[in-house]
């Protein structure tokens, strides 16, 4: 049996839409609530049963590994104090069986550029890609979109592509997926058509737009290695996955879930607001200020 355990999460990006912020600090670094939106995406990936985690990353952005890697001074600090809830806080950011390594991508070539960065890593194994500005809030054991996603690939062999409706006016900023018409109902697959990387409205075979989320063959590294540029001048995942389609079936996976999109200011606020409405220590105060605001 086909089965998923690696991810590639690209975080080679320069966060252009969320400056000054991410000026000196990379974006996957900024906290919704009280932990950055890299080890959100972890987590995820982590809960979904993924055991190895490959970051393409680049200069700049070692903060990234820093963070998931042990901190002697700060443990130490911490069991003198017996600041034991925190101690195990900053220990358990990643299970013992769980393993992350970093892969530079030394030029800007695109998503479908960076995600074959990884190719001599992933081997012959299929694997998931993450797109950290994304957070999918609905990260639990019985309820995960990309558990679902690993769940349905390892029974069919099928990739499956998250997708969500978008606007129809915003379908230039996503991939779109022709689903032949069909709607799929959320948390189900139906086999995608064709593909395309940021159409024109006119153009757009539906509103079913890539969310970021995304289980593959290793074939597809092959399609990328062969990437030429598309879209924006750039080698497109999109464009690989397209190529797919035409050797074997591809699904188009509804989510459940809610998304944020952390990469632009008004997604990143609405994550730190629902995530900050989730959590223990401040979801009684943020409920009291909103209906203050009101
Ligand atoms: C990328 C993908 C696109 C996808 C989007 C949101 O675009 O290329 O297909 O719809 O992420 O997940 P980007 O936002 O990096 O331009």
């Amino acid at each position: 049996m086909l089965k998923v355990r690696k991810v590639v999460i690209p975080v080679a990006g320069l966060g252009t839409r969320v400056l000054p912020a991410s000026k000196a600090i990379p974006k996957e670094m900024m906290p919704v609530v009280d932990k950055p939106v890299i080890q959100h995406v972890v987590e995820e990936a982590v809960a979904a049963g993924i055991k190895e985690i490959i970051l393409v990353t680049r200069s700049g952005k070692s903060s990234i590994e820093d963070h998931f890697d042990s901190h002697y001074e700060l443990e130490a600090e911490l069991a003198r104090k017996n600041k034991t809830a925190l101690l195990a806080a900053i220990q358990q950011i990643i299970p013992p069986d769980v393993s992350i390594i970093a892969i530079r991508q030394a030029q800007a070539k695109g998503l479908g550029h960076a995600v074959h960065c990884a190719a001599s890593v992933i081997n012959d194994e299929p694997f998931a890609v993450i797109l950290p500005d994304v957070l999918v809030n609905n990260v639990s054991a019985e309820n995960n979109d990309l558990a679902r996603m690993v769940a349905e690939f390892e029974t069919s062999a099928a990739a499956q592509i998250m997708v969500g409706e978008v606007p129809v006016e915003k379908v230039q900023s996503y991939g779109i997926a022709d689903c032949d018409g069909v709607m799929p109902a959320a948390g189900g697959s139906t086999p995608i058509k064709g593909l395309v990387e940021k159409p024109a409205q006119q153009d757009a075979p539906s509103n079913l737009a890539v969310i970021g989320r995304y289980i593959l063959p290793a074939r597809v590294m092959e399609l990328l290695a062969d990437g030429q540029p598309g879209a924006g001048g750039e080698i497109q995942l999109t464009d690989a996955i397209d190529s797919l389609l035409a050797e074997q079936t591809v699904a188009a996976y509804k989510m459940t879930g809610d998304t944020y999109d952390c990469g632009e200011k008004l997604g990143y606020l609405k994550a730190n607001i629902a995530y900050g409405l989730q959590h223990a220590e401040t979801a009684e105060g943020l409920k009291e200020f909103i209906a203050s605001l009101a």
